[in-house]
């Protein structure tokens, strides 16, 4: 395992993120968090077939005498409910999973959100490692312990602070990703870049071809640049009161696209693509940044293989109406996190909904 690389999160409840090929065969590593004698693996009906019998054999082998259930649900956002939330704790229940037993959420965000909200939720919160196999996951949502589930009125409007014991995050699983998930994850990855860090979207104007054919160490380099970004982020912010709140650039836009589609049109990637675009558009409208920054942001996704325009058909009102729902919203008004140029961002409040609109109908 020379080739890994491990990221730290500090904070209160510390951990650590490990990158590398093979981590789901590693059973040592696998185990090496467990407190107990029960492990309870959830996955979804996509990678549940590839990976779900590799991690089961790799702990029972690591810890002979372990009780290990497992359960599956319908791979896609669709199934990131309460219903979905429901069925996963009875499956828990049912397994007789005990005060020390560990959840491990092997998937991508929709897995980790959904596992990791049950391991908050089961007898007021167990342990949870989360074990990301989609680029998106392993950049975003498997580090900083938010979880939830989405309601038809809005995304991860039901969940929890609950950050996991460990996170491993295995490489060599990108290769069977889907090329749409791999560009949906890289627009998190860009992310990044356009909140805190423009030298780092010079070299991933640069990588861009290598990240797209899948090269290892470019993918390497790229998910450990944004976890040690996200982990020092949640680090001083972990409940998202200040600093945190500027890694929904894009997800305001993105979210009521999500919502409009019935979260079953452009995947979270794409949207947070779009979002990025309109979120720049909408900094420039403001007069905090130039065209040439929005050019630059859109021309990059671009090339990323990223949509930039919302699809057509949708309704700017309706887009607003979700907006004001989201968890990002508050009593005031709409907030949006803006930029002032590449690697700078910041939330602003109270922006004219007029503006927004405007932004929308391009
Ligand atoms: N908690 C957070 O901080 C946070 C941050 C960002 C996003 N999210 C959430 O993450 C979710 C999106 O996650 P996602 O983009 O990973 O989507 P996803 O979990 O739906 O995975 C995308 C698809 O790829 C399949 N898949 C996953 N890994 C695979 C592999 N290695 N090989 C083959 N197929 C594989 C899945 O079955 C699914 O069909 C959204 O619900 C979003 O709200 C949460």
């Amino acid at each position: 395992m020379s080739h890994d690389r491990t990221v730290a999160v500090g904070g209160a409840h510390p951990y650590h993120i490990s990158i590398g090929p093979g981590l789901l065969e590693d059973g040592e590593r696998l185990a090496a968090t467990l407190r107990g004698r029960d492990a309870f693996v959830i996955s979804d009906d996509s990678v549940a077939p590839l990976y779900m019998r590799r991690v089961v054999d790799a702990l029972s082998g690591a810890r002979p005498g372990l009780r290990i259930g497992h359960w599956t649900l319908p791979a896609g956002e669709a199934s990131k409910t309460l219903d979905g939330f429901g069925r996963a704790i009875t499956a828990i229940a049912d397994a007789g999973m005990r005060r020390d037993a560990t959840v491990y959420a092997l998937g991508g965000g929709v897995v980790g959100d959904l596992a990791g909200f049950a391991a908050a939720a089961w007898m007021r919160g167990i342990d949870c490692v989360q074990l990301p196999t989609t680029l998106l996951a392993m950049v975003d949502s498997s580090v900083g312990g938010k979880t939830a589930v989405d309601l038809p009125q809005g995304k991860n409007l039901v969940g929890a602070f609950h950050p996991p014991r460990a996170v491993l995050a295995d490489t060599a699983t990108l290769r069977t990703l889907p090329p749409r998930e791999l560009r949906a994850g890289l627009a998190e990855v860009v992310k990044y870049g356009a909140i805190v860090d423009a030298p780092f979207l010079d070299w991933l104007e640069a990588q861009a071809d290598a990240l797209l054919a899948g090269d290892d160490d470019a993918l390497a380099e790229a998910i450990a640049r944004s976890c040690a970004h996200k982990a020092a982020i949640v680090e001083r912010d972990p409940f998202e009161h200040g600093e945190r709140a500027l890694l929904n650039f894009g997800h305001t836009f993105g979210h009521a696209i999500e919502t409009e589609q019935g979260y079953g049109g452009l995947v979270h990637g794409e949207a947070v693509a779009v979002g990025m675009v309109q979120a720049a558009r909408l900094s420039e409208r403001l007069g905090l940044a130039s065209p040439a920054d929005t050019a630059r942001l859109r021309s990059l996704l671009q090339r990323l293989g990223l949509p930039v325009d919302p699809p057509p058909g949708l309704d700017a009102d309706a887009l607003i109406a979700h907006m004001r729902l989201d968890k990002k919203a508050q009593s005031g008004g709409l907030r949006f996190i803006v930029w002032d140029g590449a690697g700078r961002a910041r939330v602003l409040a109270d922006v004219p909904e007029n503006a927004v609109r405007e932004v929308l109908r391009g």
